[in-house]
């Protein structure tokens, strides 16, 4: 049983630092087209970014001290701020990039 725990909270945090680090490289990459393409928002945009990676920290670091509780409003707020980010923050970084 112990075993089994550990083994999910390993994997949990291999899973959860792959996603820290595939967001935060994809945040940087995003943020520098902000910079080249002069975003006005992009104080705001990063913001969400910023707050995105704390609240997972966050999650991951009540999960590594053994709360498992969480795991389905963690599950829920990473797709709903995926939905809406994408669908809104990132469309309109997007239009703006066209605009130009
Ligand atoms: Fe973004």
């Amino acid at each position: 049983m112990a075993f089994q725990r550990l083994k999910r909270q390993l994997s949990y945090a291999r899973i959860s630092n792959d996603l820290v680090e595939y967001f935060q490289t994809h945040f940087v990459m995003e943020e520098g087209l902000m910079v080249t393409h002069k975003y006005p928002e992009t104080a705001a945009h990063k913001a969400e970014h910023a707050n995105f990676v704390s609240r997972v920290l966050a999650f991951k670091s009540r999960f590594e001290a053994g709360s498992v509780t969480q795991s389905i409003a963690i599950l829920t707020y990473l797709k709903d701020w995926l939905i809406n980010h994408i669908g809104a923050t990132d469309k309109a970084l997007v239009s703006h990039i066209k605009s130009q």
